[in-house]
């Protein structure tokens, strides 16, 4: 168990990540130093999770892993805090989840400290997730395996080189904001066709979970599944050549590369 773990932004993907690491048993909840903004953000907190949480800081800082979750244009701020507050050499390892930011800036920014590149995808919210870890070579085998298990709490964790951190994040991040939007129109087919809202919303989300792990389960290629299910001159076929017509290969493939392109483009224009 991890005696102290400092929280720097204490918001959505923080708490994401923590309240599983706590209940898992994996972190001290009385060692949590976790710090955000504003007071009245602190108050609220400190009582739904009964966290030391505050807006100093200092304590936070002290910790040797210290999980880095604000936003990407309160970086600033946040190196400036820790610079003010670490004691020279007091430093340990700095986990930052910021997407876009790279290890080399993290490292110029917080110097001394040890740095990984995290990019958790929403699923950890529901312990589905997936995280892609780079990790600066200062950064030990032990301290990388810890952060690795950390990680595992709220899903899968895959070790890449930082220049694939870009397509991780364009599939895995971006990707579930894909998929609302193929759930979405599912379900509006399904209400043209006749069936009422909330179950055409239900039966879209049942279909791609029942799906995906279908896939998994069988370890599947996707157009074996497709194959499956298409009958000749049936339902199926008659809906994806429709699909087809309309380019929906193309246009999901545009979008996972669009964002992985904006993703490297956001990193570039961060670096000083
Ligand atoms: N949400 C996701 O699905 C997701 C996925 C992958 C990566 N990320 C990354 O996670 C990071 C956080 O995103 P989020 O959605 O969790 O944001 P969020 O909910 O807005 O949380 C930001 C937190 O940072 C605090 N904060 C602001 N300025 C600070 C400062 N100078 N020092 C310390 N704390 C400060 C805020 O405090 P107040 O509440 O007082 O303002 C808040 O607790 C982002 O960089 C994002 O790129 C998010």
């Amino acid at each position: 168990m991890l005696p102290s773990f400092g929280v720097i932004g204490l918001g959505r993907m923080a708490q994401a990540l923590l309240v599983p690491l706590i209940q898992a048993g994996l972190v001290d909840p009385g060692g949590v130093r976790a710090v955000v903004a504003s007071p009245a953000s602190a108050e609220r907190l400190s009582a739904l999770y009964g966290l030391a949480v505050a807006t100093d800081p200092r304590e936070a800082w002290m910790a040797p892993v210290v999980l880095l979750a604000v936003k990407p244009q309160q970086l600033a701020a946040a190196a400036a805090a820790a610079a003010a507050a670490a004691p020279v050499g007091c430093t340990g390892v700095l986990v930052s989840v910021l997407a876009g930011v790279p290890l080399a800036r993290l490292q110029r920014l917080f110097p001394g400290w040890r740095c990984v590149r995290a990019v958790p995808n929403t699923p950890c919210l529901v312990g589905q997730g997936l995280t892609g870890l780079s990790l600066a070579s200062e950064v030990s085998t032990s301290e990388g395996d810890l952060i690795q298990s950390l990680f595992a709490q709220v899903g899968e964790v895959h070790r890449l080189p930082e220049s694939q951190l870009d397509a991780f994040l364009a599939l895995t991040s971006s990707g579930p904001a894909f998929v609302a939007l193929v759930a979405e129109a599912m379900a509006d087919g399904a209400v043209a066709a006749g069936l009422p809202r909330l179950l055409a919303q239900h039966l879209a989300h049942r279909t791609l979970a029942g799906s995906a792990a279908l896939l998994q389960g069988q370890e599947l290629h996707p157009a074996q599944l497709k194959d499956m299910v298409s009958s000749p001159a049936g339902t199926t076929i008659a809906g994806l050549r429709q699909l087809e017509r309309a380019g929906l290969r193309s246009a999901l493939i545009e979008a996972v590369l669009a964002a992985a392109e904006r993703s490297r483009e956001l990193g570039a224009d961060r670096v000083p």
